[in-house]
């Protein structure tokens, strides 16, 4: 692990203005901005894209968090304001509660990486625009390509849209799906929990679905003896 992404300030050079006032990373989320070092490089690519219009508008690129040697990937919306102000993912309500999902299976974010399909905070939080997400979208296969995790699980429709385009959350949440090489997991965003109470324990089900293939995966092929810098080490490159 290495030092924060967060440390090299936006491209943008209105947006540094902002950076000492911004509000401080708690201590507590601190672990998150640690970045292993195949990731380093494609967080400062993202934090100098100029390729869409929330470019222009943000406190700073959002590009994910977790270690490389996750299993379990999830995949988002965008970030919101707290996201923007502290340049991590779910740091917000959302955030708050998908940790409460993740321990509810005995993981924590520090088990998990994190991401969005965009990577800038959509102005006023509205949803994300079809050209910000194809803009995004080959970070999020660079992203993919180096963590190469067995679980994706889906956060939302915007993420789900990406392997499922013509699907409905409402019918498809919690089903475990086979793509290539492994297992993605459409969800319900967890904001959408956060409006409607009865989605909570939907939500915890559907989390629970996620353990069996973690477990099938830690028992064929560890990966936390994996070293994180290397990445032919990675065991899913490694003959099965
Ligand atoms: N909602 C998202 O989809 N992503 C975040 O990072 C925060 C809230």
């Amino acid at each position: 692990m290495n030092t924060p992404p967060r440390l090299k300030k936006s491209a943008n050079p209105r947006n540094n203005d902002h950076v000492s006032s911004r509000p401080a990373v708690p201590q507590t989320l601190q672990h998150l901005f640690m970045t292993d070092e195949p990731l380093k490089r494609l967080y400062e690519t993202i934090a100098d894209c100029p390729n869409c219009a929330l470019a222009k508008q943000r406190s700073q690129t959002v590009p994910g968090s977790g270690p490389v040697t996750a299993n379990l990937m999830l995949v988002g919306e965008a970030p919101g304001q707290r996201e923007d102000e502290w340049g991590l993912p779910f740091v917000g309500r959302s955030g708050q509660f998908l940790d409460k999902l993740l321990s509810g299976i005995g993981l924590t974010r520090a088990d998990v990486y994190v991401t969005n399909v965009v990577k800038c905070r959509p102005p006023k939080n509205r949803d994300p625009k079809e050209p910000e997400i194809a803009s995004c979208s080959d970070f999020l296969d660079q992203q993919i390509s180096v963590i190469n995790p067995v679980v994706i699980a889906t956060l939302g429709r915007f993420s789900m849209a990406r392997w499922f385009p013509d699907a409905r959350i409402s019918q498809i949440h919690g089903q475990v799906k086979r793509i290539e090489c492994r297992y993605v997991v459409p969800m319900y965003h967890p904001a959408a929990a956060l409006r409607n109470n009865n989605l909570r324990s939907v939500m915890h089900d559907d989390f629970e679905k996620l353990l069996p293939l973690l477990e099938k995966q830690s028992a064929s092929n560890p990966r936390a003896s994996v070293p994180p810098t290397s990445k032919s080490a990675h065991p899913r490159n490694s003959p099965l």
